[in-house]
């Protein structure tokens, strides 16, 4: 009998969404893990079609297979649709947005030692984006909300993450000087909650100093915890550290659900081009693997992965900086480029 095949819901989204969800299934696929995946369309094209960005048999499908990858999708600025990101993770109760930060052997230009883990709150907060024109054109308004139920399961999250994964530390990072009371809750929260893991080390950091010390000491740092919009900006600041949105992969984690997706958005100054960096989601799939329980796969990717960079004989555009003497290939080529350092 052969090994059954997982049931995944796959959302390619917007811009290079396609052709990095493609290159990501692909290596997924050469580790000889099975799928069995269930394409499900959300995002911008969707909506002209559709009339909603997000069709309600998408959610469906991640409910009936408990797992998704998906590709970025486009957000309009300023006015149109809300968020499809923001509403997966709102109905899907989507709670802990997990973001891990590893320098690749072999990209010189980036730091050498970062292994950071974010994990951002992700159902409330400032970026669920509750807001309204108090006078239209004159003031406007946005609600934060900070509860205990959602700081306390995501801080729960990071200890639980960090003594499952053999982590030592957690810092709480906030702006309580500032935000006293919704911020003062979180940090109430993360305070009485880490009382409860003797064995991880606690630790606060005020958000700015964070982000300097994130630039100026990022190896001091291990599992950081935020609220959901200091965890949005300062997870891009530590894909920043490790060379850029095109290595940064990232999970959404539920009770029962879990969307996989890159850090990156859909960028469209690259779109259809064949040039998008796909070691983010292919490092995204990587992560999925771990949660279905296929561990030694997951670390294959990830060898292979580090295999190339350590190499450096090929690059995509985004890192050429960093190996100015690799031979520039396309996104679906780095996806073959990594299948063949697959053990
Ligand atoms: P972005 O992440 O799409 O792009 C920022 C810059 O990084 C661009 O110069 C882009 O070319 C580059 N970049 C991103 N991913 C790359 C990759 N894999 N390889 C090489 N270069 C890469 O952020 P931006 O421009 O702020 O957002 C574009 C759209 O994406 C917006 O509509 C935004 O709302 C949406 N977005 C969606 C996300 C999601 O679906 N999870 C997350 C972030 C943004």
């Amino acid at each position: 009998m052969g090994q059954t095949s997982y049931h995944v819901t796959l959302i390619p989204g917007d811009g290079i969404g396609p052709e990095v969800i493609e290159a990501s299934r692909k290596v997924l696929e050469a580790t000889g893990v099975r799928f069995d995946w269930d394409v499900q369309h959300a995002g911008a094209a969707v909506a002209e079609r559709e009339g909603t960005p997000l069709p309600e048999a998408v959610l469906d499908s991640i409910r009936a297979n408990g797992v998704a990858l998906k590709g970025p999708v486009t957000t309009p600025i300023g006015s149109g649709f809300r968020s499809v990101n923001v509403g997966i993770r709102k109905a899907l109760d989507l709670y802990a947005n997990v973001r891990p930060a590893l320098t690749l052997p072999g990209l010189p230009g980036v730091r050498s030692d970062v292994d950071l883990i974010v994990v951002r709150e992700n159902t409330e907060g400032l970026y669920v984006g509750i807001e309204h024109e108090v006078i239209p054109d004159v003031a406007a308004e946005a609600t934060r909300i900070i509860t205990r139920r959602a700081s306390e399961r995501v801080v729960r999250y990071a200890f639980e993450y960090a003594r499952r994964n053999g982590r030592r530390e957690v810092t709480a990072v906030h702006k309580a000087n500032i935000l006293k009371i919704t911020d003062g809750l979180f940090l109430k929260v993360a305070r009485e909650v880490a009382a409860t893991y003797p064995d991880i080390a606690y630790r606060e950091m005020i958000i700015d100093a964070m982000c300097m010390q994130l630039v100026v000491q990022p190896e001091a740092y291990d599992v950081l915890v935020l609220t959901n919009l200091f965890g949005d900006i300062v997870s891009d600041l530590c894909a920043g550290l490790v060379g850029g949105l095109g290595v940064a992969p990232g999970a959404n984690i539920g009770e029962t659900l879990a969307v996989f997706e890159p850090v990156h958005g859909s960028a469209p100054d690259i779109a259809g081009k064949d040039v998008a960096n796909p070691t983010a989601t292919i490092l995204t799939g990587a992560l999925m693997l771990r949660h279905l329980g296929e561990r030694e796969a997951a670390a294959r990717v990830e060898a292979a992965v580090a295999a190339v960079a350590r190499e450096g004989r090929a690059t995509t555009a985004d890192l050429r900086s960093c190996q100015p003497n690799a031979r520039l290939i396309g996104t679906q080529a780095m996806a073959d480029e990594i299948i063949r350092h697959l053990s």
